[in-house]
This record gives C-alpha cells, sequence and structure tokens, in this order.
C-alpha cells in the first residue's frame, strides 16, 4: 500500500474511537453515567496511543519496518487529542466548568495531579511536532522528545492510582511500559559493545 494511502487509513482509524464515542452518546445508548464512559474511554486511547507511539521505535529497530517512522507523529498528535478531550470532558462535564474544583483536585488529588502534570507535558511536544520546528531546535528536538517516556510512565501511574478494585487493566498497560522501556535499552547496549 502506498504511504499516503496507509497514513489515511491510520488517520481513520484512530479518529473511530472518537467518533464512535459521539455516536453512541448522540445517536445509540449512553449508558447509565454516559460522563464517566466519556472520561473513561478517552483516558484508555490516550493511554493506548502514547504506548503505540512508543512502539514506533525499538519495532522500527527489531523488525526493521522503517516506513513506521512516517506515522510516529499522527499517533503520538493523536495521544495529545485524546488527553486534550479527556481533560476537557472531566473539566467541563463532570466539574462542570468549575475551575477552583480543577485547582483544588490538582493540589488535593494525587492522580488527577499526576494525569495533569502528563497532558502539560504533551503540550509542548505537541507545539513542537512540526518540521519547522524540528529543524529549529535541532538536537535539542530529540532531548524534549524523550520526554514522551515520562508522559507514558505518568499515564501509567494516574491510571494505578485511580483503580480501586480491578488492577487488571492498569497493570497490563505497566507492563507494555515497562517492556517497551526493555526494548529501547536493549538495542543501544546491543550497539554500545559494538
Ligand atoms: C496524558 C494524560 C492522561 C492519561 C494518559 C490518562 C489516562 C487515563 C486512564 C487510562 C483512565 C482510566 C480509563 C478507564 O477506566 O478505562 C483515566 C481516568 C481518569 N482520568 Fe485521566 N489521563 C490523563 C490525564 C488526565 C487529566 C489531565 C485529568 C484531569 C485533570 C484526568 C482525569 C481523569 C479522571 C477523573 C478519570 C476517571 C477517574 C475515575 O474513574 O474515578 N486525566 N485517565
Amino acid at each position: 500500500m502506498p504511504i499516503a494511502l496507509a497514513k489515511i487509513a491510520v488517520f481513520v482509524l484512530c479518529l473511530l474511537p472518537a467518533l464512535l464515542l459521539a455516536g453512541q452518546m448522540l445517536l445509540g445508548d449512553p449508558g447509565p453515567d454516559p460522563v464517566e464512559h466519556i472520561v473513561h474511554e478517552t483516558g484508555a486511547w490516550t493511554l493506548r496511543l502514547l504506548l503505540l507511539t512508543l512502539a514506533v521505535t525499538p519495532l522500527r529497530r527489531l523488525a526493521g519496518w522503517n516506513a513506521l517512522i512516517r506515522f510516529r507523529r499522527m499517533l503520538g498528535l493523536y495521544a495529545f487529542f485524546y488527553a486534550s478531550l479527556h481533560f476537557a470532558s472531566y473539566l467541563l462535564l463532570d466539574l462542570g466548568a468549575f475551575w477552583r474544583q480543577l485547582l483544588v483536585d490538582i493540589v488535593k488529588r494525587p492522580y488527577i495531579t499526576v494525569g495533569f502534570s502528563a497532558w502539560l507535558l504533551l503540550v509542548p511536544l505537541a507545539l513542537t511536532s512540526t518540521n519547522a520546528m524540528m529543524r529549529r531546535l535541532g538536537r535539542h528536538w530529540q532531548r524534549l522528545h524523550r520526554l514522551s517516556y515520562a508522559i507514558a510512565l505518568l499515564g501509567v501511574l494516574h491510571f494505578l492510582w485511580l483503580v480501586k478494585a480491578d488492577l487488571r487493566e492498569p497493570l497490563l498497560y505497566a507492563a507494555v511500559f515497562a517492556l517497551l522501556m526493555l526494548a529501547r535499552w536493549r538495542p543501544r547496549r546491543l550497539n554500545d559493545r559494538s
């Protein structure tokens, strides 16, 4: 498949969860607690897309799929898109745009502190994702974008912290994150020796 077509396919696939959620809310059965459902779905897709973005480099190195790099920016920007939807649905739908309560939550509820920090750290990455910014920042760009590992870690911690009973899903994301870190570390060590 030509790369342009593959990019359109990935673009549509990444948008699909948001479209399905909007369809479910507007036309289907919104369920007993629609706000909770929206916050959960957008949060889960943020974390999935963050981990997918981080999987690009190890997959490229291990499987030799060099073309994958052409999708990394789109995946990262989609992670930011879902994180912003998630944040906006919490602030506007859950808290009713009550900013003061948001500030109280950020200070008093550690899982909100961690989630909010992850979202804040995503902002400079999204703003510097253009080719022009890449050229302008030079080697600093790569250093700045290494923040994506810290962001994913904060995302995993946020999820682990907020879950009260069944830890299976957040632990699965934590395991994927650990594997991705390991995959990133190992080829470097092998390269160091050669
Ligand atoms: C990169 C940033 C973030 C990531 C990766 C993330 C991820 C997640 C995930 C995976 C969930 C659980 C979804 C599920 O149950 O399936 C969640 C829930 C939630 N997140 Fe985030 N989140 C982020 C930022 C934020 C921010 C900025 C806020 C608000 C300031 C926030 C507030 C919440 C709330 C209120 C819940 C639901 C808590 C509950 O069930 O009681 N998150 N988030």
